[in-house]
């Protein structure tokens, strides 16, 4: 088994070097040793008492029925409404007046929104969906960019029990497409227009592109609701009867609205991620237990101060991490947070540290190839920045490398904050392992170990636990609060995707390989089947592959994922073209780029594109991607043996270099 990210294990000089939490963050942490203890002592009744953190309308039961195991039921029998949660109960509480968001639009406008001011706005939405006939369990696309109504519409939709599907803003429109029509949505919320990389650019015109017309037009959607952000495009298409602009409607609605509660397992969202196939899957996730442990983990992983502390997830809302720790983790939490709009880069590259010093960001969180990115930029940006309100740092969405992690603690994290390096997934919905920053001791690059109530272990192809040093697969044996309640209408890809593999114990395979080090630390390695990880994206080989071969010049074509300093992976591509197709070299390749940006997304298009007249395969036909990459990453090429023809690599080789 190899580790598909690249990432070299850590020699014992790094694997032994720890960071334990100071005497001053362990005193006033949130959580302590005896979380635990007491998680270990009764796992179920650890969660429930989890779950009491959250405003019930009706109590659970039971806490767990797994009896159709792998589909499981959290908090059976109890009631509540996702989104009174996360807004109405701190206005209840005498918070209507604390900022929930700070945002800061990409072009520099800013707008502060307190927990009044959003319950006012998610009534406003609740009413007009409900108008319109949006009933419990209909679906709603959200395509937008990180603009405030961006969230109201996810807080609308939970507060009616609706399910959404956000969709991110970059991807193309034949992505949007595939989604809505899976899910089949009824209403699709977007915006004329986005910022980016401080330029507008139309985004409902990708939405109309999308839904098509005549024969080819989306069934399901009823409604395209319509923010108007940049004000910009001046061939913006309007399809009467299905077209209606934000400000006519939801902005006129009632700031009053009734909650009912749902069922504990009624469905929050669907989110669609790559898999080691081409199509991507609807993840779906439901109420209770997905809100209990987002709460919790935002509560104790990032040790978070209700009305001190300022929050920022750098993720955009078409990930999970948007979802978990822009929205549910921090809103249920009653955390004033910033959202911010836009790219690191605009206009320049001191955004980040400029916002952090302007709302006195205390607890930050982002992904390593941004890390890496600002040590691209250099120090010298950090430092002309008052830094001292930051706290705590979080990373999340790839491994981290020790260099990276250190260059963080000690530059943007003043050489004193905690790191929380979080391993999760989108199928997993919050955080499973992480350090808990008073507790546990923190070494550069390891996620350490699984949260209080977690359970996770790494094992070998024969479900065997791996001694300290070797590398296995990290699985999850336990069922948790917000785990994947399913694939979108495949429950037997479900079934196949993640339980499979280790059938027999009933265990959650992750996808991830994953090694302990002599103090049981755990380091997860990345990826061991085709998903790629670049810049903390999920993109599959084969939706590249496929995307490739949908080019009339394209018979054949094998992706990998390569070692990039920055991004983490890089995608590489190898073609073969089809007979009597002419190469034309930077011509066909920058087509072919772009193909992959039309089919999936800009941030899928191959770094490289490399055309050759064969590709490597066994003889049972299976390419042999580890060769590809072994010439993508300029390596000695491993065992050729099994090739039908060793020789196709020196025609690569010559092609490639
Ligand atoms: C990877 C993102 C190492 C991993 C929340 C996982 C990580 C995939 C870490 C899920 C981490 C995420 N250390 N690897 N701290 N966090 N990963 O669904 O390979 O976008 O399987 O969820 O990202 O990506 P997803």
């Amino acid at each position: 088994m190899s580790s598909s990210t690249g990432q070299s294990v850590p020699t014992s000089h790094e694997a032994g070097q720890s960071f334990p939490p100071s005497r001053d963050f362990a005193d006033q942490a949130n959580a302590g040793a005896e979380l635990y203890t007491r998680a270990d002592a009764d796992r179920l009744e650890f969660w429930a008492e989890q779950a009491r953190a959250l405003d019930w309308d009706t109590d659970f039961t039971d806490v767990l029925d797994w009896s159709n195991a792998p589909f499981a039921k959290w908090f059976v029998g109890g009631k509540l409404n996702v989104a009174v949660n996360c807004v109405d109960r701190h206005v209840a509480a005498g918070n209507g007046d604390r900022v929930a968001i700070h945002w800061v639009g990409e072009p520099g406008d800013h707008r502060d929104i307190t927990y009044s001011q959003l319950l006012g706005d998610v009534s406003r939405a609740a009413n007009y969906f409900d108008s319109i006939g949006l009933r419990p369990g209909d679906r709603v696309a959200i395509y937008m960019p990180m603009v405030p109504e961006a969230i109201v519409t996810m807080l609308a939709c939970a507060r009616l029990g609706l399910t959404h599907s956000v969709v991110f803003a970059g991807f193309s429109s034949t992505a949007l497409r595939s989604r809505v029509d899976d899910a089949e949505a009824k209403l699709v919320v977007t915006t004329d227009g986005q910022y980016r990389r401080g330029k507008p650019a139309p985004l409902k015109a990708n939405v109309d592109e999308a839904l098509g017309t005549g024969d080819d037009a989306a069934v399901s959607v009823q409604t395209v609701l319509v923010v108007r952000r940049t004000n910009h495009d001046p061939e913006l298409n309007w399809v009467s009867g299905r077209d209606v602009w934000w400000d006519d409607t939801v902005a006129e609605a009632s700031d009053h609205h009734e909650p009912d509660a749902f069922d504990s397992e009624q469905p929050l969202f669907l989110l669609y991620t790559s898999g080691t196939t081409g199509k991507p899957k609807g993840i779906l996730h439901t109420s209770g237990g997905y809100l209990t442990q987002v709460r919790y983990t935002f509560h104790n992983v990032f040790d978070h101060k209700e009305g001190r502390d300022v929050f920022w997830c750098g993720a955009d809302i078409g990930w999970v991490t948007g979802h978990s720790y822009l929205v549910y983790g921090p809103l249920s939490n009653g955390a004033t947070e910033v959202v911010y709009e836009g790219t690191p880069n605009s206009p320049n590259e001191h955004r980040h540290f400029e916002i952090i010093e302007r709302y006195g960001v205390s607890i930050y969180y982002i992904a390593p190839t941004l890390i890496r990115t600002f040590m691209k930029w250099g120090r010298e940006i950090p430092d002309a920045h008052d830094l001292s309100s930051l706290r705590l740092l979080g990373s999340v969405g790839e491994p981290i490398n020790p260099e990276a992690w250190r260059w963080y603690r000690e530059v943007i994290g003043h050489d004193s904050c905690p790191i929380v390096d979080t391993w999760w997934q989108t199928e997993t919905g919050a955080i499973m392992i992480s350090p808990l920053p008073g507790v546990t001791d923190a070494k550069p690059g390891s996620a350490m170990r699984p949260l209080p109530g977690i359970s996770a272990t790494i094992v070998d192809d024969d479900a065997a636990p791996v001694a300290a040093g070797e590398q296995g697969y990290l699985v999850l044996d336990k069922p948790w609060p917000s785990m994947l309640r399913g694939i979108w209408g495949d429950d037997q890809r479900f079934i196949d995707t993640y339980w499979s593999r280790f059938a027999d114990q009933g265990w959650y395979f992750a996808g991830d390989g994953a090694r302990y080090d002599d103090d049981h630390a755990l380091w997860v390695l990345g990826r061991i089947d085709d998903v790629m990880n670049v810049s903390g994206h999920r993109i599959s080989t084969s939706e590249v592959e496929s995307a490739l071969v949908n080019h009339h010049s394209v018979a054949e074509a094998a992706v990998i994922g390569a070692a990039d300093a920055t991004t983490g992976q890089g995608i590489v591509a190898f073609v073969i073209l089809r007979g009597g197709v002419e190469d034309t070299g930077d011509t066909l390749i920058a087509e072919l780029r772009d193909q992959v940006a039309k089919d999936i997304s800009p941030i899928a298009k191959p770094r490289e594109v490399l055309v050759v007249p064969e590709l490597p395969k066994t003889r049972s036909g299976k390419i042999m991607r580890r060769l590809l990459k072994d010439v993508a990453e300029g390596r000695e090429l491993g065992d050729t043996s099994t090739l039908v023809d060793p020789t196709v690599f020196e025609e690569i080789r010559l092609r490639g270099n």
